[in-house]
């Protein structure tokens, strides 16, 4: 595992610009952008509205998992957003936040906008309404041994889950689903936009994110695409926690202790990170 997490991270831009960097992370963190030149200076308004915007954020849980505050006005306004994953449960969902929060400011120290992936939970901050920071995509180098119909099972498993992902309501839009390839590999998938989105403009985020997804990279045995309104991922091991309710179920529900394994392990393979900045 930890092979996997220190493993080295391959930074592509659309002008192949290669640069090998190593992790030094928590162990659930995937990827940050920095905002490139717009910076702040230390005794700014803007902050200060950074600073409070991110001591409140944590207390605005729409209830599943989603976040959102703003500071300040006009150019001194600050946006913030956080997003936890839809199996994670409270507590990881509260320390994964929190932790980002202190991390993030620590990797991008005066920039006016970031955003950082974890595992768990993603947070953004921007003076615009969305940072539009590039999107990130995480794969597994190993190609699957039969492509072709590898693709045959994966496909269909992640147009479900546009469609279960974008059915969801104002305060969760999330699905997982699995299925089973020829071979009798099972592929997980999971999915999620920030469920501010309109149904139409969660299906057209996915369904993008997977088209770029697959013609980019290739028909892979597990990868993820993360932007801050939407993303997708797919393995072959189970990395979401089936039981984990995350809309509250009656009390008289028996509990399903032991019907679930916790998340399993990755499979051995090298991970690589590719950052498209959008220009
Ligand atoms: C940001 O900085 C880079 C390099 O310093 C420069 O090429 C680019 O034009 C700048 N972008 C903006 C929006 O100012
Ligand atoms: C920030 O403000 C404090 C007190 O108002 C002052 O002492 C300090 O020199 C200022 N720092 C900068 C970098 O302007
Ligand atoms: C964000 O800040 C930059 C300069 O730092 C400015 O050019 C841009 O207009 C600001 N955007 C908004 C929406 O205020
Ligand atoms: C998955 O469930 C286990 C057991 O309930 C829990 O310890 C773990 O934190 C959960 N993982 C996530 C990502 O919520
Ligand atoms: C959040 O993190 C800070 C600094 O790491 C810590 O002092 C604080 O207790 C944490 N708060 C919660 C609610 O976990
Ligand atoms: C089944 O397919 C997966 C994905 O392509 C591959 O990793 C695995 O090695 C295959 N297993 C067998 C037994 O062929
Ligand atoms: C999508 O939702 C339907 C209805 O709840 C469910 O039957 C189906 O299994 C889900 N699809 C996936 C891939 O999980
Ligand atoms: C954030 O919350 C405010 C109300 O508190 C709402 O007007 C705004 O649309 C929300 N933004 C997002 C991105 O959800
Ligand atoms: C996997 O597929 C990609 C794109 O289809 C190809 O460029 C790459 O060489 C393949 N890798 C291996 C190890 O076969």
């Amino acid at each position: 595992m930890s092979l996997v997490r220190k493993s080295l991270v391959c930074f592509v831009s659309l002008l192949s610009i290669k640069t090998i960097i190593t992790f030094a992370q928590p162990d659930d963190f995937v990827f940050k952008v920095c905002g490139q030149n717009e910076t702040y200076t230390a005794n700014s308004t803007y902050r200060r509205n950074l600073d409070t915007t991110l001591s409140i954020l944590p207390t605005t849980n729409t209830g599943l998992g989603f976040f959102n505050h703003s500071t300040g006005q006009g150019i001194n306004t600050v946006n913030s957003v956080a997003l936890c994953r839809g199996d994670v449960e409270p507590d990881l969902c509260r320390s994964c936040l929190n932790d980002s929060i202190v991390k993030l400011r620590e990797m991008c120290p005066n920039q006016k906008e970031a955003v950082g992936y974890y595992d768990h939970c993603l947070l953004t901050y921007s003076n615009k309404t969305v940072f539009e920071g590039g999107l990130i995509i995480v794969y597994n180098v190993q190609n699957a041994s039969d492509e072709d119909s590898f693709y045959v099972a994966v496909k269909p498993l992640l147009n479900d889950l546009i469609y279960n992902t974008s059915a969801g309501g104002s305060l969760q839009k999330f699905a997982t689903g699995k299925t089973n390839a020829l071979n009798f590999t099972t592929i997980y998938g999971l999915m999620q936009c920030t469920p501010d989105l309109s149904r139409v403009q969660c299906y057209t985020c996915l369904d993008d994110a997977i088209n770029r997804f697959f013609s980019d990279i290739g028909r892979r045995i597990g990868g993820r695409l993360l932007q801050p309104k939407c993303n997708f991922r797919y393995d072959i091991y189970r990395f979401f926690n089936e039981s984990t309710q995350v809309i509250p179920s009656p009390p008289s529900s028996p509990p399903s202790s032991g019907l679930t394994p916790p998340v399993s392990s990755p499979p051995q393979g090298t991970k690589k990170v590719i950052f498209f900045k959008q220009s």
